[in-house]
């Protein structure tokens, strides 16, 4: 199983890798890895002075650039946009709604429970949240975005997919980030059954994968540690122990269980 990881050098080859230096690769669910610099999706990149694992596996790492590319060159947001959000308490969504608000857009998140709800809106700084584990998403998309939204984040797909496209506005767009709701399904999810509304409204509604964007990381990196250091962004990670805790850990996602970036740690 490939997971992105930040580890210490014990053994170099290569004259700018030092013993103990940390550094980000793709790894796997291992112990040690041999990595070679330029080489795999990520590379071998040096953790930079000041940024620890936890930043550079969240905010800095895929999470962080998926949340910024994903909205800003697949959402296009304007100042005065209203931006909608799925998975809104997730390490990728709760970046995505601050990102938005630096933006200038009033930003309404969707999460499951009372905890998380109340954390975006009084740490994360949304708007106004959806607790889909309890409300009526329809309903109250329809009551949070009485103009209806502009920018639809989705983590999520499924039903919370058909509720949003209820309520898209002209010339809306959708990123299609993810759609965890039907990682685990064991049969074929039905679409949903209102997309004609992305042709009455001339949405548009688009996938991305964050690996086209590594070229251009730096771009974002540079953004995302401004807004950190100024306290604009603020990120939070989960992180449990022990490597014989992968598979639960991982299994965290699919519950809920997680508030941030789920991490492991295993050295
Ligand atoms: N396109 C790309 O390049 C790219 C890159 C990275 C990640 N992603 C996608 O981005 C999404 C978020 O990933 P992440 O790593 O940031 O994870 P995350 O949001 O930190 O964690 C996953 C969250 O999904 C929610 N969830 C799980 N099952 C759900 C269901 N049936 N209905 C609604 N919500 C559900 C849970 O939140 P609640 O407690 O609120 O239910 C859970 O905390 C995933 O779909 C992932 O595949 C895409």
């Amino acid at each position: 199983m490939r997971a992105g990881s930040v580890g210490q050098v014990i053994d170099s080859r290569h004259a700018e890798y030092q013993v103990g230096d940390l550094v980000q690769t793709t790894g796997y669910w291992q112990d040690y890895v041999v990595a070679t610099p330029g080489k795999g999706p990520m590379g071998l990149v040096k953790l930079p002075s000041g940024v620890s694992p936890e930043m550079m596996l969240s905010v800095l790492g895929i999470t962080g650039l998926t949340a910024y590319f994903g909205l800003l060159e697949i959402g296009q947001p304007k100042a005065g946009d209203t931006v909608l959000v799925s998975g809104a308490a997730g390490s990728t969504g709760s970046l995505v709604g601050q990102i938005a608000k630096i933006k200038g857009c009033r930003v309404v998140g969707i999460a499951g429970g009372q905890d998380k709800c109340r954390w975006l809106k009084e740490t994360a700084g949304f708007d106004a949240v959806i607790d889909y584990k309890n409300e009526d998403v329809n309903a109250q998309i329809a009551h949070h975005c009485p103009d209806k939204w502009d920018v639809f984040f989705d983590n999520v797909g499924g039903p919370i997919l058909e509720a949003a496209l209820d309520h898209v506005n002209l010339r809306s767009r959708v990123v299609l980030c993810g759609s965890i709701s039907g990682y685990n399904a064991t049969a074929p999810i039905p679409g949903p059954s209102n997309l004609s509304n992305l042709t009455i409204n001339r949405a548009r509604m688009e996938g991305f994968v964050i690996l086209d964007y590594m070229p251009r990381a730096m771009e974002a990196i540079e953004d995302l540690m401004a807004w950190v250091s100024s306290g604009q962004l603020i990120y939070q990670v989960d992180v449990q122990e022990g490597f014989e805790n992968i598979p639960a850990t991982l299994q965290r996602l699919y519950t809920g269980q997680n508030l941030g970036k789920q991490l492991l740690k295993i050295g």
